[in-house]
């Protein structure tokens, strides 16, 4: 199978993109241009990744307007929680690299993000609208897109935007793709070194003859992924990014992709939106839960999972298994807990709530439970009696000592 190519430069001639649109097809051929785009036939999209270098100061609302995109689904993208309503006026600072999620699609034979739209203001050019977007498109490919130059005050122009599919598989496993500005100072190797992936699986999906990159071409770097397909969803599959977690069923379930294992793991988003059917039938699990019991054979397992939604119906079943031990807590507390966004080559996304384990409290074994009752108590009563014993002693002694005065 041909590997597609996605390396591309910022210095974009407009011919050079008029002739790709024209012509994909015979262009990719040509490797060495480090201008090359996926190629496409289907008009399927996937999701990607932006790994967008804030230019200046923005609310995170702002950030969300600039890519039409949902606050909720950029928070979700960088591992942040929880999602409140005044989080769309949190400031993120320029240098921070935000992940954007990005619907691709294909657009006149190549893989392109098209769901972003600029209102051209009076004071604008090409240039100033390219620049709020981190190097991700250049002037010329707004221009020549939207043959729109002049720009008029008010028009809406459309910001085409790399991406790929590529299938959502790097080697056989899933994998979204992301977009990456490759920055001054940075080598091919620093960048494939800090995604966890290799020079050679870099050059392979780029398509690059050499393993070299400049500052301003844009790589697609291959982020694992977490995928229901073989988790038997009902109408509904949904792929998430290491490092990221998804709203789904109209923002009532939140999906994450635990790095250990890329097991996709679901449970009520504590959003405040109104959801139904968040347990399981026949059960006081709710989805997510687990219950745990111990047998002599060892330990039974029930869990409630999603199984996907339809018509507003969040779906759900049990799943009994059994184990010869029951499963650590610890693992399963390092799978669910709120994860940090992936660190980033630039600085860190500076929204960084702190993790809320209360939200979803952890299963915990009832055994577990009760030594820790027990432990309280204990410990409780101990200091009770220490006190009762000096406030007797004192007791004792100020009569004593009383005495000792008199006498
Ligand atoms: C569409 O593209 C795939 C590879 O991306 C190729 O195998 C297939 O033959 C193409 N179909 C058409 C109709 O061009
Ligand atoms: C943003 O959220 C609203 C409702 O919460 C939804 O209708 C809309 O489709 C979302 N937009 C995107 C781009 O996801
Ligand atoms: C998906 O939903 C449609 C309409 O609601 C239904 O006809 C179809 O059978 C569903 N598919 C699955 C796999 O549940
Ligand atoms: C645990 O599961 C096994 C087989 O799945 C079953 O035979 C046993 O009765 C179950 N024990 C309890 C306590 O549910
Ligand atoms: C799973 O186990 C529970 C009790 O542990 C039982 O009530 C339920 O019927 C079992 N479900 C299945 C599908 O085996
Ligand atoms: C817990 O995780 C460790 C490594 O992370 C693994 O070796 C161990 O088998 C896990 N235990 C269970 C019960 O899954
Ligand atoms: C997933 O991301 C975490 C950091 O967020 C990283 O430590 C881990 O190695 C990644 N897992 C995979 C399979 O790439």
């Amino acid at each position: 199978m041909m590997r597609n190519n996605v390396l591309q430069q910022q210095q974009f001639k407009d011919s050079a993109l008029k002739m790709i649109s024209l012509c994909s097809l015979i262009i990719v051929g040509v490797v060495e241009t480090k201008s090359t785009i996926e190629p496409c036939n289907s008009s399927q999209a996937c999701p990607s990744l932006l790994s967008y270098l804030l230019p200046w100061d923005s609310m995170l609302s702002e950030i969300a307007t600039r890519f039409n995109v949902n606050v909720s689904d950029i928070m979700a993208a960088n591992s942040a929680f929880p999602i409140t309503a005044s989080c769309g006026n949190e400031i993120v600072r320029a240098g921070s690299t935000v992940k954007i999620p990005a619907t691709c699609e294909c657009v006149d034979g190549i893989r392109r993000s098209v769901s972003a739209v600029y209102k051209v203001k009076a004071s604008d050019t090409l240039e100033s609208i390219s620049e709020g977007y981190g190097g991700l498109v250049s002037a010329d490919q707004i221009g020549s897109f939207n043959k729109a130059v002049p720009l008029v005050d008010g028009d809406v122009v459309v910001i085409p935007l790399p991406c790929s599919c590529m299938k959502n598989q790097n080697n056989g496993e899933s994998a979204v793709y992301m977009s990456y500005v490759v920055q001054k100072g940075e080598t091919l190797g620093s960048v494939a070194a800090y995604f966890g992936t290799t020079i050679s699986d870099l050059e392979t999906v780029n398509g690059l003859g050499q393993p070299t990159v400049l500052p301003g071409d844009i790589l697609s770097i291959p982020i694992p992924a977490c995928s229901s397909a073989t988790l038997n969803w009902y109408n509904e599959s949904l792929i998430v990014p290491n490092g990221s977690y998804a709203l789904t069923a109209t923002n009532c379930i939140k999906c994450t992709c635990a790095p250990q294992g890329l097991k996709m793991q679901c449970f009520p988003s504590g959003m405040d939106v109104h959801c139904y059917n968040l347990r399981c039938k026949g059960s006081n699990l709710a989805i997510g839960d687990e219950h745990l019991e111990y047998s002599n054979a060892g330990c039974n397992v029930t869990q409630c999972v999603y199984r996907g939604h339809r018509g507003g119906k969040i779906l759900s079943s049990l799943i009994n298994s059994s184990y010869l031990q029951c499963p650590d807590n610890k693992n399963s507390s390092a799978a669910t807990c709120w994860q940090p966004s992936a660190p980033n080559l630039a600085d860190p996304f500076v929204l960084s709530p702190s993790p809320s384990p209360s939200l979803f409290p952890l299963p915990v074994s009832e055994a577990a439970l009760m030594t820790h009752a027990y432990d309280y108590d204990y410990d409780y009563e101990r200091r009770l009696h220490l006190f009762s014993f000096i406030c007797r002693m004192l007791h004792l002694f100020f009569p004593m000592l009383l005495l000792c005065f008199l006498i």
